[in-house]
């Protein structure tokens, strides 16, 4: 079923625009190297040395002012001040373990499950969304008496060592464990036209499989924007009959939101509502503290229960009070600057623009997304997925001061996501640094 490529092989999430070390590097890249050994993981060809940020732009030690278009951390904008200074009173005043009763975190907690379906009215505090998803499954093995996790063939959900045997994308070598079965993602590549209809018959033949090994199915787990797996938007609501299939053999659906949520997609604050369908478990983190690290992981009372009664849980650093001033002051501002709507109206901009691109070159095969989360495919003159000239894409926009990743089975697919408080002006500059790089 795959694409043909112009390098043929499935990409590793981080081998995307990896710097290679060799000879001649800079003394501050053989510092890192120093430091961080084979876990070195550096952007760019050639690092940048970052000093500084603000809005959608980074500073760089040599003064370089570049438009990031690659970060969906600061996704308020580069230290927001109404963020930075939420954190700052409150580090001055008290920061404690949620063993302690302390008003800051209730405040926050209630104001982010306002924003939640009713019924997932427990939250679980972690730092960061590998802990988020970890438990997820967790909780969802708990829950249900099963063990099986789908998921898609490029996900990745995170980094501990449970996440990362349901994160394809992440493995360099080796194959998923039996409980964990892959299955295509949900594009036309794979499914043509009836993408709602060919994922689930995906998920029915993954459950089929776990039938035939034995094994009961614990949860669907989806990154509901399918982020790595190359920005799978439209049309809105094909996720839906894949979970009806998934609950109707007993497991349940786990939402990553760590990608699509607060906002980024325009059409709703969380990526699985643009699909219509109400998730069992809700993981999120990434844009959740602008930066402060903080990730959560959101479940209904019924299905906690059984995972606190066999184990319980307890997070030294999780939910504690500047982590929730940070998530706060991000609900905030999200609100105050309108900024889901000026993901859905920059957004639509930003897309329309990109395909006028496209529309005048061949190499670029195709444009989605929704809000402020868009793919680009980028293919050679045979029109196969091309990793190099997508490298070579990455390096030119970076000439014209803007930053960008790759994503995609192939590494072939530009991953535009900048902070949502992006303007119409900027995403014009990014939509001329693009035309400029195809040019060569
Ligand atoms: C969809 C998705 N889920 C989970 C994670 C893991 O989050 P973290 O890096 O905060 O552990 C990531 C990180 O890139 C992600 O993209």
């Amino acid at each position: 079923m795959s694409a043909p490529t112009a390098q043929g092989q499935a990409r590793q999430i981080l081998d995307m625009n990896a710097y290679r070390p060799g000879n001649g590097q800079s003394r501050p890249v053989e510092r890192r190297l120093a430091n961080l050994g084979a876990a070195s993981v550096l952007f760019y060809r050639q690092p940048i040395e970052m000093v500084g940020a603000e809005g959608a732009w980074m500073i760089a030690k040599d003064g370089t002012r570049y438009l990031d278009f690659y970060n969906n951390v600061p996704s308020v904008g580069h230290s927001h001040p109404k963020v930075v200074e939420a954190v700052s009173r409150q580090i001055a005043q008290l920061n404690t373990n949620t063993r302690y009763i302390v008003s800051v975190v209730d405040d926050y907690l209630e104001a982010l499950k306002a924003l939640l379906p009713p019924e997932l009215s427990n939250v679980m505090m972690t730092c960061s969304g590998s802990e988020a998803n970890d438990l997820a499954i967790r909780v969802a093995r708990a829950a249900t008496g099963g063990t099986g996790i789908i998921v898609t063939e490029t996900a990745y959900h995170g980094n501990t060592a449970l996440v990362t045997e349901v994160s394809p994308s992440a493995l360099k070598r080796g194959s998923l464990p039996e409980k964990v079965i892959a299955i295509p993602p949900p594009g036309a590549a794979h499914f043509g036209e009836d993408i709602a209809g060919g994922f689930r018959a995906s998920v029915e033949a993954a459950l089929a499989e776990f039938g035939r090994r034995g094994i009961r199915p614990a949860a669907f787990l989806a990154d509901s924007i399918f982020s790595s797996d190359g920005i799978l938007a439209d049309p809105p609501g094909f996720l839906a009959p894949a979970v009806e299939a998934v609950r109707a053999a007993g497991g349940l659906f786990i939402a990553d939101e760590v990608q699509p949520g607060f906002g980024r997609t325009g059409d709703a604050f969380w990526g699985y509502a643009r699909h219509g369908v109400t998730p069992d478990i809700v993981t999120m983190g990434k844009p959740m503290g602008n930066g402060f690290p903080m990730a959560a992981m959101v479940a209904r009372p019924d299905h906690l229960e059984q995972f606190c009664a066999d184990v319980g849980y307890f997070n030294t650093f999780g939910g504690n009070p500047v982590a929730a001033a940070a998530g706060h002051a991000v609900l905030d501002v999200i609100c105050e600057e309108g900024l889901q709507e000026n993901a859905r109206e920059t957004g639509a901009h930003l897309l329309a623009g990109l395909r006028q691109v496209a529309a005048g070159d061949a190499r670029v095969t195709d444009v989605r997304g929704a809000g402020l989360f868009i793919g680009v495919d980028l293919a050679d003159e045979a029109g196969r997925p091309d990793p190099a000239f997508t490298v070579q894409v990455i390096d030119a926009m970076r000439a014209h001061n803007v930053l960008i990743g790759a994503a995609g089975r192939y590494g072939a697919t530009l991953k535009v996501r900048p902070p949502l408080c992006l303007t119409r002006e900027e995403a014009e500059r990014f939509i001329e640094a693009f035309r400029a790089a195809l040019a060569g």
